[in-house]
Formats: structure tokens, C-alpha cells, sequence
């Protein structure tokens, strides 16, 4: 087989020395490099004080989401930072009157909950949603998602790939769809962002989210929030704050004016100490490319699902490279159990109830870390099996 030149930037994430990190769709790799940007912001706050804000910290939610700009195909300035990606579909959600006719938001089942939980909240405020059934819990009907959205259709509001079961859906015909009937589109891209290439302008997705705690390595606190540009003016969100306005300084007390930049869509102060940490694992994303992390995705995950059959492991998610993101999902009995218990062995993966175990190789992983997985994941379910089953409660993220 060819070397495999991203395998260099492995002593760039230190957890690889001691442990087989297979949950990047859950909590990406910490670079090395962060420590020093972590360093810097320290610094910054202690030598400069409050001359920080001047001298770059304002600046933040634009500078670090032009790293990601250039991850998911926005322009500069299309991307704002966040604290999450709750807050950031929050922000658009809020932009629209759901009193009308045309109060339709439809979503999948398989969309994040905290999305649903933001949907559900709107049929207070009038909102109508249509939830899109999955039949087998894992993979959402393109036809049925297609149907679904009509004239009386305000949003559609689904994720590029589906956080339990890696599924790819197909966000362009979905956008093409909603823009016939002109309904509008807010694609959830934290389980695609930085694994799977995605571009924003070509797609003409009218509002993209996400965050940083994932694929694209940047730790908690950061979340991030496109725009298309020919909504700026329009949009007016409810949920905003000081930092949204127009000449924030001013301090006035009237309704606010609205910045013409994608700073309309902030609120109040940005997450600083987030946002420094947040930049290394972009900006080695987008030094890698996604093309080439998605190349070597594909080729991992196949290997992956060949040596789960080869074990007699049953594929849960979808087992075809254009219908899977970056993850491998593996159904076995007791999995919270066996998840635990590889976690104890330095073998890190996680459980989903209703889909199974979630395997995650990224750009840092080895072959031999997949080889090594199996025989783990092997000892792990016969030492499972002879044991009684106990319901497990405690949280696992
Ligand atoms: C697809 C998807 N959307 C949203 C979230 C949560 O986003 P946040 O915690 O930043 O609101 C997750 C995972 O945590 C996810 O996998």
C-alpha cells in the first residue's frame, strides 16, 4: 500500500501516543500547538488588558470563522463564530415571523435533538413542523425528505450527515427542492465539516452550522454560523445583543440597528479563550485539504468494515463510501458496556443507543490502529458474553 504522508502529523496530537483515538466525530484530537494558543491568549489578557479588544479580540468571530470559511467553501466574512451550534441555528431561527401561511419548518428524525428541541419550541410561536420519519433509525428516505416540503414550507432544517449512523443526505437536491417552492435551507454540517468536502456558495445553502469540537479538532466553546449573503439585509434575529449592532459603541437604547456585516447575526461578548483554542485544528484542517482527509476516510472505513465482517460484526450504518461520513458504526450487544470497557484499554470510541458503537478513524490514524481496534473490540464482546447484563446509566458523551 502507499505511505500515507498524513500520518506526519501524528506527534502534532499528543493523545496518540497513548491511545487508539477512534472518536473524532465526537471529540477531535487536541494539536499540540493549541497549548501555546491557550499560552497566548493568557498572555494577551495579562500584558495588553483591556487593548486586547482593539488589537484583535473584537475581530475574533470573523478572523477564526474565516478558517472555517475556507473549510466549508464561504467567502470572507461569510462565517461568524459562536459558542455552539445551538446557538448559531438558534440565531436564524429567530429571524422569521412563524405566524403565517407559509410557517412550515420540516426537519428529519435524525436530526440533532437539540435542533428539535429549537423546532419544537417554535410551535408556541406558530411554527408547524414536519418531522421526516426514518424507518430503520439510521438513514432518512430522500423521496420522503422531498415530499415533505411544499409552498407552506417557511425552513427546512436538516444535518449533511447524521450524527448516530454517519448517513450522507443529499443536501443539494434537498436545497433544489426548497428553492422551487421558495422555502429557505439550514444545513447542520458538524458531523460533515472537515471530513467530508462541502461547499456552501456551490450548494447555495442559504444558512450553514456547525462546531469545532469534532472533526475539525478545535475543542469546546466554538461554534460557527454562514449566512448567504443576499440575506444579510433582510434578516433581523431576535436572538442578538450589543455585538450586532451597527456601531455597537454608540450604546443606544432604541431597537436596534442592525450591523450590514454578518456581525448582525452575534449577540453578546464572543467566547476569546475558545476561539484561541479553536484555530490550530482548523488551520491544520485546511492545510490538509478535506479532499485528501476524505480520501483517506473512505479507505480507512472500508478497511474498517471489512475487518468488522471478517470478525462477524454486524454493520449498522450505511456500508456504501457515498452514503457514509466519516464514521463506522457497529452494532453489538451491550455497547455502552463495550465502549467502557475499550475506553479502560486506551481504545477510545463511543455509543449511540438505537444505532451502536461509533468508530472514527481520522487523518491522524494509523492501520495498524484498526487492526489493533478489532482484536480490542473481539476480546472485548467474549469477555462481554460471559457476563450477566447490567443497564448502565451514567452518562457518556
Ligand atoms: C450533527 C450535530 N449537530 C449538533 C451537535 C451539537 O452541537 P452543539 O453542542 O454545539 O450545540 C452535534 C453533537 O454534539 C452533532 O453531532
Amino acid at each position: 500500500m502507499a505511505a500515507d504522508d498524513l500520518l506526519h502529523w501524528r506527534p502534532e496530537f499528543p493523545i496518540l501516543a497513548n491511545s487508539v483515538y477512534l472518536v473524532s466525530h465526537s471529540l477531535g484530537a487536541m494539536p499540540r500547538r493549541t497549548r501555546d494558543r491557550l499560552a497566548e491568549y493568557a498572555d494577551t489578557w495579562a500584558t495588553r488588558g483591556v487593548r486586547a479588544w482593539a488589537e484583535g479580540w473584537w475581530e475574533l468571530p470573523r478572523t477564526v470563522g474565516d478558517l472555517i470559511g475556507r473549510i466549508i467553501g464561504a467567502g470572507p466574512g461569510e462565517v461568524v463564530m459562536h459558542q455552539n451550534q445551538s446557538i448559531a441555528q438558534a440565531t436564524v431561527l429567530s429571524s422569521f415571523d412563524w405566524r403565517g401561511p407559509r410557517n412550515g419548518i420540516v426537519t428529519e428524525r435524525l436530526n440533532f435533538p437539540s435542533n428539535l428541541y429549537l423546532f419544537h419550541a417554535l410551535e408556541h410561536e406558530g411554527a408547524r413542523l414536519v418531522t421526516v420519519e426514518s424507518d430503520d433509525g439510521l438513514t432518512v428516505p430522500l423521496d420522503r425528505l422531498l415530499a415533505a416540503i411544499d409552498e407552506t414550507t417557511r425552513l427546512v432544517s436538516v444535518s449533511h450527515v447524521v450524527f448516530k449512523s454517519a448517513f450522507v443526505q443529499d443536501i443539494a437536491a434537498v436545497i433544489r427542492r426548497a428553492h422551487d417552492v421558495g422555502a429557505l435551507v439550514l444545513v447542520d454540517l458538524y458531523q460533515s465539516a472537515g471530513t467530508l468536502p462541502v461547499n456552501v456558495r456551490a450548494l447555495r445553502a442559504d444558512f450553514a452550522t456547525g462546531g469545532s469540537v469534532k472533526w475539525l479538532c478545535g475543542g469546546p466553546g466554538a461554534g460557527y454560523l454562514y449566512v448567504r449573503r443576499d440575506h444579510w439585509e433582510t434578516l433581523r434575529p431576535r436572538l442578538t445583543g450589543w455585538m450586532a449592532h451597527r456601531d455597537p459603541f454608540a450604546f443606544e437604547d432604541r431597537p436596534i440597528d442592525y450591523a450590514e456585516d454578518a456581525y448582525r447575526f452575534l449577540n453578546g461578548s464572543p467566547n476569546v479563550p475558545a476561539l484561541y483554542a479553536a484555530r490550530s485544528g482548523y488551520e491544520i484542517v485546511g492545510e490538509i485539504g478535506v479532499e485528501a482527509i476524505r480520501a483517506k476516510s473512505v479507505r480507512q472505513t472500508q478497511h474498517l468494515i471489512a475487518l468488522a465482517d471478517a470478525a462477524g460484526i454486524r454493520v449498522a450504518g450505511p456500508r456504501e463510501p457515498a452514503h457514509r461520513g466519516g464514521t463506522v458504526t457497529l452494532d453489538v450487544a451491550s455497547g455502552h458496556a463495550i465502549a467502557s470497557a475499550l475506553a479502560a484499554r486506551d481504545v477510545l470510541v463511543d455509543y449511540r443507543p438505537g444505532a451502536g458503537i461509533r468508530v472514527s478513524p481520522h487523518f491522524y490514524t494509523s492501520s495498524e490502529e484498526l487492526d489493533a481496534f478489532i482484536g480490542e473490540l473481539t476480546r472485548a464482546i467474549e469477555t462481554q458474553a460471559g457476563r450477566p447484563t447490567t443497564a448502565s446509566t451514567s452518562a457518556a458523551y
